[in-house]
Formats: structure tokens, sequence, C-alpha cells
């Protein structure tokens, strides 16, 4: 008795207004779609992504082996019927990519149904608004006993064959349960899941972002270093190269801002810091770049099994002048940082201490980051 599931990602995410397709928009650390694949991974047999045409290829790179992956229809029904044609499970799952964060333990009290008989099972929340039924005319016509509402959910499940039957008039619903319904069929209602909640805006991304368990084991750190300006060296910054600049003493580079982003980053993940991580006692890393560093330091980070919530970074000196190179410093750290949401910002002392009298350069990072 093997069991498939369809998980519908084919949609535009119009309303979301991304301008990428709704199933490939990242919370926190994967894609909706992600989400969506290992909370049905453990109880079904087959799953099927729809992908938006032209996303294929994409689709299946981020889903990897082992799952079929065709190519949706201009309605999420027309959709469902691409993966119908593939299925081979007894029972069928039909999952939204859009309801990303549904638990595992929801699909199998959905597949426990199907097991016991029913043909048709779907996941239900009370609604909490008044609904209307509104006319074209913008007119109220009634307004039916909030107590009979609910709110319904995803994944489905279904008989295979009777969803094959009701999707057999090529037939249009917003979910799958309908065709059953139109086809006379019963259809089963369990209770469902507020973190099953269907991502349509950014606002329900932070809705979302609240249903992670991401609070248990966040941590944040702090790094400073600061290096006096050296005669005939090379300027070396945030990762770059600034051509024109007197750079500063030091055996490194001296890129004293991918140094302090290295230590906030061990000091966040109680790793050490530069010196007990790349210090003497580790040749190999004499004279390595402030990129270099930091592309070792995040390798320490996950492999110690933290991922990077965001690092900062402020660079304290008379020069150089940040602001016109930020976007290219952003880019270089995060480059190095496995693409880590980052900020780069800058500032004077009005004069005064090392930085201000213009003998040196200094920088301030902070970093947070939280444990898978
Ligand atoms: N879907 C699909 N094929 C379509 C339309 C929608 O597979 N032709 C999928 C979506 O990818 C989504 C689910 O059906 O996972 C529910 O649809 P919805 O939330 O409306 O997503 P979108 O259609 O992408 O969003 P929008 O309506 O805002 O464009
Ligand atoms: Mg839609």
């Amino acid at each position: 008795m093997s069991i498939s599931a369809i998980i519908a990602a084919a949609g535009s995410g119009e309303r979301f207004g991304a301008g990428i397709p709704k199933a490939l928009i990242q919370l926190v650390d994967r894609t909706l779609l992600e989400h969506a694949v290992s909370s049905l991974a453990p109880v079904v047999d087959q799953i099927i992504v729809t992908a938006p045409a032209g996303f294929e290829k994409q689709i299946s790179e981020i889903v990897g082996d082992g799952i079929t992956v065709v190519t949706g229809g201009a309605t999420r029904s027309a959709s469902v019927r691409s993966g119908l044609a593939v299925a081979t499970g007894e029972y069928l799952l039909v999952h939204d990519a859009a309801r990303a964060l549904a638990s595992s333990e929801l699909a199998s009290r959905v597949i426990a149904e199907l097991k016991s008989g029913q043909i048709a099972v779907v996941p239900a929340i009370a609604v909490v608004d008044t609904i209307k039924v509104v006319n074209v005319q913008g007119f109220v016509e009634s307004t039916p006993d909030r107590a009979t509402l609910v709110s319904i959910q995803t994944p489905q499940g279904f008989n295979t064959a009777a969803l094959r039957d009701a999707h057999a008039s090529q037939s249009e619903a917003s979910d799958d349960a309908a065709l059953i319904e139109a086809n006379g069929g019963k259809v089963k209602v369990i209770v469902g899941e507020e973190r099953a909640l269907k991502i349509t805006t950014p606002a329900d991304l932070n809705t979302a972002l609240g249903f992670l368990d991401l609070g248990r084991d966040i941590r944040t750190g702090i790094g400073t270093d600061a290096h006096a300006f050296g005669q005939g060296r090379p300027m070396w910054l945030a990762g770059l190269h600034w051509p024109n600049e007197e750079g500063v003493e030091g055996h490194s580079d001296g890129d004293v801002a991918a140094h302090a982003v290295c230590d906030a980053l061990f000091a966040a993940t109680q790793l050490g810091d530069l010196g007990s991580n790349f210090g003497t006692d580790r040749p190999e890393y004499a004279g390595a770049s402030g990129t270099q560093l930091m592309k070792e330091t995040y390798s320490l980070v996950v492999q110690a099994g933290f991922r990077i919530s965001n690092v900062t970074v402020q660079i304290i000196g008379n020069r150089p002048k940040i602001g016109k190179r930020r976007a290219e410093a952003i880019a270089a750290i995060s480059a190095a940082l496995g693409g880590a949401s980052i900020s780069v910002s800058a500032t004077t002392t009005d004069g005064m201490g090392l930085t201000g009298q213009g003998k040196g350069i200094a920088a301030i990072a902070t970093a947070l980051v939280y444990k898978q």
C-alpha cells in the first residue's frame, strides 16, 4: 500500500511579488519547497513536484535525486493533473509548496485516515473572521453561521483512483477535495495546524518564521581589530583591494574588517578567536588574506553546527571612504561566508584617537548565529 505525494509548486507567486516563483522563496535556511519536501519525505514513498515551466531543471537540482519533477499547468488543478499522470501510489497526498511548514505529523494523520478507508481527507482550522457572501454589485447576500465554517489546508489525502476519477473531467477548483465533493464523494475533515498556513504575502513569511524553532539557540558575538598605516603596503579592506590607498602594518594583508568579522563569528560560536584558530602555531595561515580567513572561519562555524543569521561590520577611520564601494564590500564578505546577510558601515572619530589622527584603521563586527 504505497503512498505518493504531489507538491504543487508551479504557481508564480503574484501576490507575494518577489519576482520568482513562490516555492523558491527562502525561509531561513531553505526554500519553501524544500521545507515542504522535508516534511513529506519521511512519510511517503514517492514525491512528485510540479514546477513552473522553465524552472524544471533548477527545481530538480534543489530537491535532489529521487524526486520526480513535472511541468505544472496554467491552474493549480492542471498542475495536480500533471502530477497525477505519474503518481504510482494507491494513496495520494496533494500538498501546496506554499504551506511549507505543515508537519510530518499532520501528513501522518491524513494517511492514517486513508488507511482506515476514507477516500478523501482534509485538514481544517476554525475561521476567526465572520465570512459573508458578497454579490458582484458589492452588497452582502448572506452571512453563513461561522460555527459551520472552517479553513481548509493541505496536505489533503485521497484514494488515488478516486482523485483520478474526479480530475477526469478536467474540472477546476481551488482544492482537490472540491472535485471529490462534486463527484458526490465523502470528504473527511480532520484537525489542521496553525503552522500549515498558506504563505501568500511577505507578512505571511514573518508569521511562518515564528513557527520555526529558532529561538532556542541564537547567539551573538563581537570582534574588533586595528592596525597602523604602513609605508608602501597595499590596502586590503573588507575583502577588497583599494588601489592608491596606503595599507597597514602587519604580517597578514591587514584587512581589519575581515579580521573583526572572523572574531565576531568565533565569539558567537565559542570557537576561540583569530589567534587560537590561525595563530603562530598554524604556519599554514601565515600571510593568509582576510578573504581566506573568512572562508576558513565560515567552514569551522558550519562544522560546529551553526548557521549565520547576519554579520555587521563597522570600519573606523578617515580613509578609505567606504560609501562608493559598500555594495562590493558586502558582496565580497557575503561570498566568503556562504552567502550570509552582511552590512558594512563606516565612521570617523572627529579627529580623536589613533584612527581620527589618521594613524590607522579599526573595525568592529557583530555576528548573529543559530544552531541547526
Ligand atoms: N500552483 C501550481 N500551479 C499553478 C498555480 C498554483 O502548482 N498553476 C501551486 C502554487 O505553487 C502553490 C499552491 O498551488 O504552492 C497554492 O497556490 P497559491 O498559494 O495561489 O500560489 P501562487 O499561485 O504561486 O500565488 P499567487 O496566486 O499569488 O500567484
Ligand atoms: Mg495562485
